[in-house]
């Protein structure tokens, strides 16, 4: 079988487990041998089994220990060759007897980068590195931000009119996209580590951050709300629901701990970060929640922390539903003041896809596409 093939099917079962396995990478891994893939697994949430052992072990129970003699693997993310929660993976592959690895990214992290691959090599098997490295290094662009930049990939999601407004002057919101448009918000969400909203959308919409299909809770992201002051209500759903410990609230120092208390009682955290006017110091609040195992960070707005994220180069990629109607320049803009002076320092996107969701347009890009490499659609 063409290694890309089975490495796309790697990809596929990485997919379904994003946002379940930070701090851990979400590789995806397949067993194949001629024209047949004999397995195919992900990276379980943390503590769990890495890919390469799901899909060994998968294949194994299916097919029996002699299908897997000879055998290849197709693996997202190079095998790990140090003794973990789980041991080294390039073991237990020597162990089946695959002799074939494709692997599509080295691990990003100097200090082990290529040491899988060697040891692979040193034990007879044949290794080649590089398949579809784009498509791979797109899912895995979480972990690699967090080792090479030391803060969560950052996507931004914003549904707006057609001229760019969140809600009307006197904020009203719900809803400016139809139900298509909310329904992939969902999805974004069921994809990320942690979903993030700023102190006025948190107390104004009351919104819960959960995934949720036709109506039904699936999960529960991490919701991280920016709240220098901590004064999120206690009565919101954040902190009220059944998902209250799966809420973060990052703060300034020197909160009164009344109020902390009052937060955490309900299971909620409270992280302290620094300032930087006009509030939180953004930087080390993402670099804080790296810290914390986050690799993948949804931020749902409003206009000001958008902006905020914008203008300090914090945003990796943007999520656009524009829905086909206008608020005028009185209603609240998807986009604060970004204080550019030159048409020069304007953030950029180099468009992925752009297409019809229901009545509604979706726009997807990366932003500042110069400094980083671009990903598939
Ligand atoms: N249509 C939609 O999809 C949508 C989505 C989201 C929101 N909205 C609407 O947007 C409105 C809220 O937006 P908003 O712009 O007023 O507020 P926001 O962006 O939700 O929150 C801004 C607040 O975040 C806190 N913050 C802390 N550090 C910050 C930093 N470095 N930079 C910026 N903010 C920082 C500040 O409050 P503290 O000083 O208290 O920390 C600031 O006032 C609501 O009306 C909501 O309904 C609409």
């Amino acid at each position: 079988m063409d290694p890309e093939r089975a490495m796309r099917r790697a990809l596929a079962a990485a997919r379904r487990q994003l946002g379940r396995t930070h701090p851990n990478p979400t590789v995806g891994a397949a067993v194949f041998r001629g024209d047949r893939i004999l397995a195919a697994g992900a990276t379980r949430p943390v503590g769990g089994a890495h890919a390469e052992v799901v899909a060994i072990e998968a294949a194994r129970r299916r097919h029996g220990d002699r299908a897997l003699r000879g055998a290849s693997l197709a693996v997202t993310l190079e095998p790990c060759h140090h003794q973990g929660r789980t041991g080294p993976c390039t073991q237990v592959i020597r162990d089946a007897g695959l002799e074939r690895v494709f692997v599509g990214e080295r691990d990003p992290h100097p200090r082990v980068s290529g040491r899988g691959l060697r040891a692979l090599r040193r034990a007879g098997l044949l290794v080649e590195s590089g398949v579809l490295l784009e498509e791979c290094r797109w899912q895995h662009r979480g972990f690699v931000s967090v080792i090479e930049r030391g803060r969560p990939w950052v996507a931004l999601k914003l549904a707006a009119t057609l001229d760019g407004r969140i809600a009307t002057a006197s904020g009203e919101s719900r809803w400016i996209t139809g139900p298509a448009a909310r329904a992939h918000v969902h999805g974004l969400r069921d994809r990320a580590d942690a979903v993030m909203v700023g102190s006025r959308t948190a107390k104004a919409d009351d919104p819960s951050l959960t995934v949720r299909r036709a109506g039904r809770r699936v999960r529960c992201p991490v919701r991280v709300v920016v709240d220098s002051r901590l004064a999120l209500p206690p009565d919101r759903k954040l902190v009220r629901d059944r998902d209250a410990s799966r809420t973060w609230l990052l703060a300034a120092k020197g909160r009164p701990a009344a109020r902390r208390r009052a937060l955490e009682a309900h299971g909620a955290r409270v992280l302290e970060v620094p300032t930087r006017k006009p509030g939180l110091d953004l930087r080390a609040a993402l670099r804080r929640l790296a810290r914390d195992g986050l690799t993948s960070v949804l931020v749902e707005g409003g206009g000001g922390l958008s902006a905020a994220l914008l203008a300090a180069g914090l945003v990796d990629e943007v999520h656009w539903y524009s829905a086909p109607a206008l608020l005028g320049a009185d209603a609240r803009a998807a986009v604060g003041p970004l204080g550019l002076t030159h048409l020069a320092g304007r953030p950029r996107l180099e468009l992925l896809e752009v297409r019809r969701l229901g009545a509604d347009l979706y726009v997807h890009g990366v932003a500042n596409p110069a400094r980083r490499s671009r990903g598939p659609s």
